[in-house]
C-alpha cells in the first residue's frame, strides 16, 4: 500500500495566515499540521509516501522530513503547480502508485482513532485490491463537506459535494483507500463548476460500479479538519487537552516510528542525540527509556 499526502491548495479560508506559509505547516498546538496526517499514514502501516504540495511549500516540507529514511519511511515529493482538485493527486502520482493500492490523506485532516484504528485497518484490508474504502462521520455542519446519504439498511445511496441541502449529517472524511485503477478513473474525471476535479465525483464512480465501501467512524473517534480559523484553533485545543492530561503526544512521528519498529533502538537513540535540548527531546528520551525497558523486560 502506497500513501499520498496532499498538502496543496491555496489556503484561502485561512488568509492572511497562509500569505507566506502553507496551511499544512501552520502549528496545531505543538507540531506542524502535516505531522498529523503523516502519522495517520504511519499508523496504517504505510511507509512509502508521496507528499504533494505547492511550488513554494514543497522545499519547506522537504526540510522537515527529507527522504524520511531517518524515520524508517521512504518519502518522495511532487509539486502541484495549480490547485486543480484532490483527484489530481492520483494523476501526478501515477508512477509512484504503479500497481499498488493507495491511501490518500488530506493535509489538513486530523484523526484521533485510538483502538478503532485496528478495526479500520481490517475494514480496508477486507477489500484490498478490489474496492475503494472511504470513511464518514456525523457532523453538525455537513454542507461544508462531501455528504454521504444512506438508506435504512445503511447502504450508500449518494455522495454530494458541499450540498446546500444535505441529505444526511454524515460527512466524507479526508482519508481514502483505492485499488490501483484509481489512476485511470481520476484521468476520466471532468472539472466541476468550480473548475476542479472533485474527490466526490471519483467516489461516485466507485459507487456506480458497486465498488465503494463506506465505513462509519463511530463517536469515540475524533476527526478534525483544520482548514478554517475556528477549526484550526479547535484542533490545537483538542491536542493540548489530551497531551496535557495524559503526558503522551498525539501524532509524534518519531514515537510512532519507534513503537512500530520502523526505527530500531540505535536509530532512535542517535536521532534523539541529534536534537537540540528542549521539551520535544525530553519527551522522546522518556518514550525511548520507557519503551526500551518494557520491550526488553517482556522479551526476557
Ligand atoms: C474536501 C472534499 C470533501 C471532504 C473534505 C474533508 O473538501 O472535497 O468531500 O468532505 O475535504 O476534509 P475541502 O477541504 O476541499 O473543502
Amino acid at each position: 500500500m502506497k500513501g499520498i499526502l496532499l498538502a496543496g491548495g491555496s489556503g484561502s479560508r485561512l488568509y492572511p495566515l497562509t500569505m507566506t506559509i502553507s496551511k499544512q505547516l501552520l502549528p496545531v498546538y505543538d507540531k506542524p499540521m502535516i505531522y498529523y496526517p503523516l502519522s495517520t499514514l504511519m499508523l496504517f502501516g504505510i511507509r512509502d509516501i508521496l507528499i504533494i504540495s505547492t511550488p513554494n511549500d514543497t522545499p519547506n516540507i522537504e526540510k522537515l522530513f527529507g527522504n524520511g529514511h531517518i524515520f524508517g519511511l521512504n518519502i518522495e515529493y511532487c509539486v502541484q503547480n495549480e490547485p486543480r482538485g484532490i483527484p489530481e493527486a492520483f494523476i501526478l502520482g501515477a508512477d509512484f502508485i504503479g500497481n499498488d493500492d493507495v491511501c490518500l490523506i488530506l493535509g489538513d485532516n486530523i484523526f484521533y482513532m485510538g483502538q478503532q484504528l485496528n478495526k479500520f485497518r481490517e475494514d480496508v484490508d477486507k477489500y484490498a485490491g478490489q474496492k475503494a474504502t472511504i470513511f464518514a462521520q456525523k457532523v453538525q455542519d455537513p454542507q461544508r463537506f462531501g455528504v454521504v446519504e444512506f438508506d435504512e439498511n445503511h447502504r450508500v445511496l449518494s455522495i454530494e459535494e458541499k450540498p446546500a441541502n444535505p441529505k444526511s449529517d454524515y460527512a466524507s472524511v479526508g482519508l481514502y483507500f483505492y485499488p490501483p485503477d484509481v489512476v485511470q478513473k481520476a484521468r476520466s474525471l471532468k472539472p466541476s463548476a468550480r473548475g476542479e476535479l472533485e474527490i466526490t465525483d471519483l467516489n461516485n464512480l466507485y459507487l456506480q460500479e458497486k465498488m465503494l465501501n463506506v465505513v462509519v467512524m463511530p463517536r469515540g473517534v475524533a476527526w478534525l479538519d483544520a482548514g478554517t480559523p475556528d477549526s484550526l484553533l479547535d484542533a490545537g485545543q483538542f491536542v493540548q487537552i489530551i497531551e496535557k492530561r495524559q503526558g503522551l503526544k498525539i501524532s509524534c512521528i518519531e514515537e510512532i516510528a519507534y513503537r512500530r519498529g520502523f526505527m530500531n533502538d540505535e536509530q532512535m537513540q542517535q536521532y534523539i542525540n541529534s536534537l537540540k535540548d528542549g521539551y520535544y527531546k525530553k519527551y522522546l528520551q522518556k518514550i525511548y527509556e520507557e519503551y526500551h525497558e518494557t520491550k526488553y523486560t517482556t522479551a526476557v
